[in-house]
């Protein structure tokens, strides 16, 4: 879908999101916690951060990347780039580890995201992903392995499914 639609949305809704949403992302966030183990070094980045709930539920001090200049600006704080998740403004292998908390909507089986996201990590790197159960989990499953993830579910997320995935190299 065009990431457009989500900026202009979410750029109205920015201010409301935490009263509305915060209960329901925290224990998702948490479980992908659990699951994921400490954090990796080196650069960590959430794509389509939102308000920031993971770098302030996790500490992980992730850059913060999402199309919605709104959503990056409430509350206010440094380390985040307006983008879009699929074309990232970082080179092959600079990252550690790419956090996506129900950012991946309308989930596509030839998803450019995963493929985007394999090229930023390093071999090794982390996946943290969740999506929303009613997305598409057996192209989502397909596309992890063809993009060269391997990855396993987490135990249930309540309204999403979880992945924690590394980059085979
Ligand atoms: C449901 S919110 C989740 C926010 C945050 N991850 C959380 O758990 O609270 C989805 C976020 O993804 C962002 N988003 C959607 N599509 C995007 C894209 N193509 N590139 C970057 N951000 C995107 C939206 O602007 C929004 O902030």
């Amino acid at each position: 879908m065009d990431y457009r639609i989500f900026q202009r949305s979410y750029d109205t809704f920015a201010k409301r999101y935490d009263e509305v949403f915060e209960a329901q992302q925290t224990p998702k966030i948490l479980g992908l916690l659990d699951a994921a183990g400490p954090a990796p070094a080196g650069l960590r980045l959430d794509v389509g951060a939102g308000t920031g709930l993971f770098n302030r539920l996790s500490g992980w001090g992730c850059v913060e990347v999402d199309v919605s200049r709104a959503m990056l600006r409430t509350p206010v704080r440094a380390r985040c780039v307006q983008a879009d998740l699929a074309r990232l403004p970082f080179a092959d292998g600079a990252a550690g580890a790419v956090v996506s908390v129900t950012s991946l909507i309308d989930f596509e089986p030839d998803v450019p995201a995963l493929a985007e996201w394999a090229r930023v990590l390093r071999p090794g790197g982390l996946l943290l992903l969740s999506v929303l159960k009613r997305e598409n989990l057996p192209a989502l499953e397909a596309a992890l392995g063809r993009t060269g993830f391997e990855a396993r579910a987490t135990p249930d997320l309540g309204p999403d499914w979880g992945f924690v995935g590394h980059r085979a190299g």
